[in-house]
């Protein structure tokens, strides 16, 4: 192996053959002899002529090569007090099994499953059993609320939906069957199954098109992997965009099972029998990369924890898991660590467990701000690595490679371009900006294998959300820099896209929930900075003309109403706490809401009024408001 700038000289300048190499840590029922399709850009194909089996690779090629008693999937659930390891042997034969439910319930390659489900084994069964199938999982957060579900089963279209009967929230039973049979009744496609795991916390109602998920493993006979063409999809993971309908991420058999084999070694350090714990949850790209298949592509060990990291039971959990099952690479977001800061500011919970096997702390999902990399470092005494991803990406863009080798960290960045990934910071217009200036990150085409070749149904968006701002290029949606050492600095979002506690969210979904009330005009919501969840959104409205809000109670009720209406409509997870009513709301000429300029002030960051500004009395009304005063 060389180092780090060896290697990702060697993708630039040997493109195919790097990652034809790449390939070689795959099996492959036909092996690719082509890299790149390159014929309709920007609508680039990875290892076009391969076939594959994902889920073969994950599971099956383990244990016929002697390894099926080596622990697969370690599920860690202090929220019901259950600890269950999986071999590679056992975790194969319950996918193969369920693969047979799913197949005799008439899904195949190509057909899509939803599935809504809590941090559970059975959710990661669900996915290696669709990708045995060569069907196309879509995992939808549990934390969003049922309409948000009904978008994505109508945009999804699934023969079958795999839900269970509960999530657990600390100490709340969070029922989950009310809130699929409403989706259902939502959505215009109705799939023709639902199957239903029984979960003791709480027995759901089941109806005429429900299977109960053991009953039916009880009679199912096993389903062998099916090859398909690594360009098939494997999966889609809906992600926010500026509008409140989500984006279909579609990733690929082939590309994402190499890229995904290539960054545990090399980004995470992890090998075959080496313990991963990554603390997210399946529902988002970072669980299905690296709590499902990048570890069980390369005969690691992973663990899924159903819990938080700090209330029930306590702050100590993480701690536990690390030292229980001699965990090697952590990774999570920044904020369950200011939750842990805030809980435990001196680590006193960490200090009562063995750590001794830890070499690394992964942190991704939003900007690691320098006191919480300081505090983890400190605490920890191991490299504290940021690195930088996107749902669209699959796998990280940016990080420090600490398989290769570690470099040196500079606070407040992700530290370096991988292999493939030939990222540039360009200005308005398209040009270059000089190294420590900011400007839009973009990463030219084409893109590595692991990124996402179009949207669901909808390669219109995908070229007009990414590929048309800058020619030959890919929006990340994120603005920053590159200093004159290669570091890359990543700012934040440069659209209307928020991270709340290390998930991505869309205002512009929240605003069309404010706007659907029949007493609100016009409104607004702004992600503004939060100590603990890095982001929060905070909503303001304008009342239509004519409405009364003098009466008692009405303002307070109002609010409470806006709240419960997010809640209910995007989900908890949108944690939209305060709606302010407001006279206005500051434009351009144009008509353009000034959010950015509302941030800034709301944060503190940025009180310059632009000088497009219709009318700036509005906002000087406005800005008590923002600052809270
Ligand atoms: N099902 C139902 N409800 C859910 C849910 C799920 N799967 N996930 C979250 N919610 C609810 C929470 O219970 C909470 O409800 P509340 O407003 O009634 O308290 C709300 O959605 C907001 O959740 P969250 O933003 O996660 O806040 P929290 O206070 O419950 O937890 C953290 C905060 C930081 C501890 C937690 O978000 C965390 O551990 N995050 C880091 C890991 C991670 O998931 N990263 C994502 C990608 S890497
Ligand atoms: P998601 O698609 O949910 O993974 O969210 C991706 C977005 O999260 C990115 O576009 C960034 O805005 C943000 N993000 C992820 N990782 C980082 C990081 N290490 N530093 C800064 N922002 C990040």
């Amino acid at each position: 192996m060389g180092s780090y700038e060896e290697i990702f000289r060697s993708s630039v300048e040997d493109r195919e053959g790097f990652w034809l190499g790449a390939a070689d840590a795959v099996d492959w029922t036909t092996p690719p002899t082509t890299a790149l399709d390159e014929t309709n850009p920007p609508f680039y194909r990875w290892f076009p002529d391969g076939e594959l089996n994902v889920s073969y690779n994950a599971l099956d090629r383990h244990v016929e090569a002697g390894n099926g008693d080596r622990a697969a999937l370690i599920y860690d659930s202090p929220v019901t007090d259950t600890k269950r390891t999986y071999s590679y042997a056992q975790l194969r034969d319950e996918v193969a099994a369920f693969a047979g439910v799913l197949r005799d319930l008439g899904v195949g390659v190509g057909d899509r499953v939803v599935i809504y489900m809590p941090m559970v084994p059975e959710a990661a069964i669900a996915m290696l059993a669709c990708a045995r199938l060569g069907a196309v999982h879509s995992v939808v957060f549990g934390g969003f609320a049922a309409k948000e579900l009904a978008v994505r089963i109508d945009d999804a279209t699934p023969t079958v939906i795999v839900s269970a009967s509960c999530g657990i929230e600390g100490k709340r039973v969070i029922e989950y069957k009310p809130l699929l049979d409403e989706a259902i009744g939502l959505a215009t496609h109705k799939p023709d199954t639902q199957v239903i795991l029984q979960r003791p916390q709480a027995q759901a109602a089941m109806g005429g098109n429900d299977v109960d998920w053991a009953s039916a493993v009880a009679d199912a006979s096993p389903a062998d992997p099916v090859a398909v063409k690594a360009t098939d999809p494997l999966y889609i993971l809906y992600t926010s965009g500026t509008t409140g309908k989500p984006k279909g991420v579609v990733r690929d058999c082939g590309g994402y099972a190499v890229a995904l084999a290539w960054s545990m070694p090399n980004v995470y350090d992890v090998g075959p029998g080496q313990t991963i714990f990554t603390a997210s949850d399946v529902g988002w790209v970072v669980g299905h990369s690296y709590i499902v298949y990048a570890p069980l592509l390369v005969g690691a060990t992973t663990v899924l924890y159903e819990g938080k990291p700090v209330g029930t039971p306590d702050a100590g959990q993480f701690w536990r898991v690390m030292s229980e099952y001699g965990v090697r690479s952590m990774f999570t977001a920044p904020t369950a660590f200011r939750a842990l800061k805030k809980e435990d500011p001196h680590g006193e919970y960490a200090k009562r467990y063995d750590l001794s096997g830890l070499e690394y702390l992964f942190l991704a999902g939003e900007r690691l701000d320098p006191e919480t990399y300081r505090w983890a470092s400190e605490l920890l005494g191991i490299p504290v690595i940021d690195h930088w991803w996107q749902t669209e990406t699959g796998w990280p863009i940016v990080a420090d490679p600490a398989g290769i080798e570690l470099l040196p960290i500079k606070p407040g960045s992700p530290t370096k371009p991988l292999p493939g990934w030939d990222i540039r910071i360009l200005d308005g217009d398209g040009r270059p900006v000089p190294p420590g200036e900011d400007g839009a990150i973009v990463a030219k085409l084409p893109l590595p294998p692991g990124a996402f070749p179009t949207l669901w149904n909808d390669d219109e968006r995908f070229l007009s959300s990414y590929m048309s701002a800058f020619e030959g290029y890919y929006l990340t949606g994120d603005g920053g820099r590159i200093d004159s050492d290669g570091y890359v600095f990543v700012m934040g979002r440069t659209d209307d896209v928020i991270n709340v506690a290390g998930h991505r969210l869309s205002t512009g979904g929240m605003e069309e929930v404010l706007a659907s009330h029949p007493d609100v005009a016009e409104c607004a919501v702004i992600g503004v900075a939060d100590a603990m969840k890095g982001q929060v959104p905070r909503g303001f409205v304008v009342l239509k003309a004519g409405i009364d809000a003098s009466a008692e109670g009405y303002e307070d009720a109002l609010r409470a109403e806006l709240v419960a209406m997010v809640r209910n409509q995007v989900g908890a997870v949108a944690s939209l706490k305060e709606v302010a009513i407001v006279g206005g709301l500051p434009k351009t000429r144009s008509g353009k809401i000034l959010r950015k300029t509302m941030r800034g002030i709301a944060d503190g960051t940025d009180e310059a009024v632009p000088s497009t500004i219709d009318d700036a009395s509005v906002l000087d009304t406005l800005r008590p408001v923002l600052r809270k005063e």
